[in-house]
């Protein structure tokens, strides 16, 4: 594509700069691309505002400390870059994809003393999700979880989750969910719910279980609509007797789950808690991304 005439997806703002991504150039010594040496974020763009910013840069910031490295730009130089590259790339429904790595130098295990990081961030359009309620349900299959014990940082080594997606796929699903020791963590892009009853279980975040923002908008939202809400370790037999299952992410929002493995859950279809937190979850979008009149 050439990025003086197409309208989205073609600048990148990196390490100060908004240049056309065709000339954007990481050295090979970089240490995200020698190490995975660097932490990441996905911010949803509605309405062209970013979704959940201050949320996003606070987690960053925990990742960059998970990691040992001081953050090597300020939250507001990280704003200002993501409204740049943003109205330069005219992406209006999508996403910024933000990632940080320790920076090029030649490669040694050590940290380098003196190395400047590699930030960068751009933004893609997304298709629109399914409304509430509507599409077919998400499709898990379950994986032993074998990610390292620090999964509450946003770290771009992603293998193990990249595996486990693909293998869900190539086995007819749409999202793995991890299973360690019998207990549900999340998924490999997505965190993962049950309503059990009439309340609504999620395991903890931390060493398993990445703080996602949209588990932490939806737990706001379920505590406005009065719904009980138990952060615990969820047994995989208790998961698939669930009345309702749900995942969430940043660019999915939330997916309710028809089936695990072959088998089905609930009613096959999207059930009633779940509509309400999804619908309270686009309340919220509108509230804090369609500007007032
Ligand atoms: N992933 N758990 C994992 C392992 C994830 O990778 C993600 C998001 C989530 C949900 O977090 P949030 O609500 O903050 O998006 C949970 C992003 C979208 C990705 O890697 O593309």
């Amino acid at each position: 594509m050439n990025a003086g005439t197409t309208g989205t997806s073609d600048w990148i703002w990196i390490n100060g700069e908004i240049i056309p991504m065709a000339d954007a150039r990481i050295g090979v010594e970089d240490r995200g691309f020698q190490f995975a040496d660097g932490v990441y974020e996905v911010i949803r763009v509605y309405n062209g505002r970013p979704f959940t910013l201050a949320e996003h840069l606070a987690r960053l910031e925990q990742s960059c400390k998970g990691i040992d490295m001081p953050p090597p730009v300020t939250r507001e130089t990280v704003a200002d870059a993501i409204a740049k590259v943003v109205q330069r790339s005219g992406v209006r429904e999508g996403m910024v994809y933000l990632q940080i790595t320790r920076g090029v130098c030649p490669r040694n295990h050590l940290f380098p003393t003196q190395c400047s990081a590699t930030v960068l961030c751009y933004a893609r359009e997304l298709p629109p999700v399914a409304n509430p309620g509507e599409g077919e349900g998400v499709k898990l299959l379950g994986v032993p979880d074998e990610r390292w014990k620090r999964c509450w940082i946003k770290s771009i080594a992603l293998l193990p989750n990249v595996l486990a997606k693909n293998q869900a796929i190539a086995a007819g699903a749409d999202e793995a969910v991890f299973v360690e020791n019998g207990v549900v963590t999340e998924c490999s892009a997505s965190n993962f719910f049950a309503v059990i009853g009439s309340k609504l279980v999620t395991h903890p975040v931390g060493s398993k279980v990445l703080p996602g923002i949209t588990r932490a908008v939806l737990l706001e939202c379920a505590a406005e609509l009065g719904i009980e809400v138990d952060e615990r370790p969820l047994r995989e037999e208790e998961a698939v007797r669930a009345n309702e299952l749900f995942i969430t992410s940043t660019t999915r929002e939330v997916s309710w789950v028809a089936r695990w493995n072959d088998r089905y859950i609930g009613q096959a279809r999207c059930g009633p808690m779940t509509l309400r937190l999804h619908r309270a979850l686009q309340q919220r979008v509108r509230q804090e991304t369609i500007p007032a009149q």
